[in-house]
């Protein structure tokens, strides 16, 4: 009995990892498949199963690209349709995950006529009440066409979940909201330490699904509970967003992926690690620029302990990077070790984009030398 038991939930796990999602868009997670013409008046979605694959509330317009509101005309990243969610309007889909996994969820959006927007990005199981919610301010342009990609965390609860994506906002025209397209989820792996380096991911490539077709990075906004970062390892303090860059569409100093600084101090990024009081410790990294017409003199402070470094980076904006080092003495048991952009910098591209300096690399070891030379 015991052994049947065994072998059932063995076969339900196996038929569940099977049937969970790969790494990539969700079912029409581009909104490619849209609602049959008696379904829509006008722009509007009427039904809450129109658009295959999602179920729909409040006031959801249904957008080909091109379309024109006043005289704004609204663009699509990926393929030709998008979905606008005006007042209170939401859209979910149901997707099948492996219970105890960590994902991480990107989407792009843009706003529309309303000048702060913002999205309840949610995660429930079937009949628990959500707890698991996140508010993604989308405020701030960073890139120059108006659309950003952003991403947050999760751990699966349950071996289905049901992502939802909701405008709190009220505006005086129902129809002001932002602009949803390319929902993706990805498995994450949470890197371990490993002899070579005290900090988990410090090259930073596990990290959110950046769409391979968009060339603007991916947003990670702060967050407060280290569950919500998708970025396993590390956490976005602070205010502001820092942006996640791939490799296909910038320069990263390091392999695949990077973070560049775009908020000044406003967006830090911070990992704490386990040391030993009265140890010195040697925390290197590179610093230097995403080939994205981020030009100027550029500073990245790194902080360990009761130490900090300043180091400048002069950007011709066509990619390159320089090393850096901090050599400090742990003060605790536990020592923050945090990252920020000394300065507001905006690309010379005329777009009035944000952008910073890049940081890759980051290693932590022991340091060699004797704590006298700390
Ligand atoms: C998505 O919707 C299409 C069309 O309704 C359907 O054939 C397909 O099975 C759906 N996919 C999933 C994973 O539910
Ligand atoms: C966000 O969405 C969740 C789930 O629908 C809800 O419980 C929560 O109250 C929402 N938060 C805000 C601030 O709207
Ligand atoms: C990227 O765009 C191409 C061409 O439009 C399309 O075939 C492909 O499916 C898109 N990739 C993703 C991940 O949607």
């Amino acid at each position: 009995m015991y052994k049947l038991t065994v072998l059932s939930v063995l076969l339900c796990a196996t038929w569940n990892i099977a049937l969970s999602l790969s790494d990539g868009l969700l079912p029409n997670g581009n909104f490619e498949y849209g609602p049959k013409p008696s379904e829509m008046k006008g722009t509007l979605v009427k039904s809450p199963n129109a658009i295959p694959n999602w179920t729909i509330s409040g006031y959801v317009e249904y957008i080909k690209s091109g379309h024109k509101q006043g005289d704004m005309l609204l663009v699509v990243p990926e393929g030709a349709f998008a979905v606008r969610l005006g007042n209170e309007a939401s859209i979910k889909q149901r997707v099948k995950v492996i219970k105890g996994r960590f994902y991480s969820i990107t989407f792009s959006a843009a706003r529309t006529c309303a000048q702060e927007e913002r999205l309840n990005v949610s995660i429930s199981r079937k009949t628990k009440p959500t707890s698991d919610w996140d508010i993604l301010p989308i405020q701030t342009m960073y890139s120059s066409n108006g659309w950003d990609s952003y991403a947050r965390g999760f751990v699966a609860d349950d071996w289905d979940v049901e992502i939802l994506i909701h405008n709190p906002g009220v505006e005086e025209d129902p129809a002001c909201g932002p602009l949803i397209d390319s929902v993706a989820l990805k498995l994450l792996f949470p890197p371990k330490r490993t002899g070579g380096n005290l900090l988990k991911n410090g090259n930073f490539e596990e990290g959110p699904y950046v769409l391979p077709n968009t060339s603007w990075g991916v947003l990670i906004p702060p967050h407060i509970q280290d569950v919500h970062s998708p970025l396993p390892g590390w956490i976005v303090e602070s205010l502001k967003a820092v942006k996640y860059l791939d490799s296909d569409h910038f320069t990263v100093p390091e392999g695949k992926r990077g973070i560049e600084l775009i908020a000044g101090k406003e967006s830090a990024i911070a990992q704490v690690v386990y040391t030993k009081p009265g140890l010195v410790y040697d925390l290197s990294f590179l610093v230097g620029d995403a080939n994205n017409y981020c030009e100027g003199s550029l500073v990245v402070e790194a902080f360990a302990g009761r130490q900090s470094v300043k180091v400048p980076y002069e950007s011709k904006g066509k990619g390159g990077s320089k090393p850096a080092s901090l050599r400090f003495r742990a003060v605790s048991r536990r020592t923050r070790v945090m990252f920020y952009s000394s300065f507001y910098t905006m690309t010379n591209d005329h777009s009035g984009s944000l952008c910073g300096p890049v940081i890759d690399d980051v290693k932590l070891l022991i340091s060699r030398k004797k704590p006298g030379h700390a």
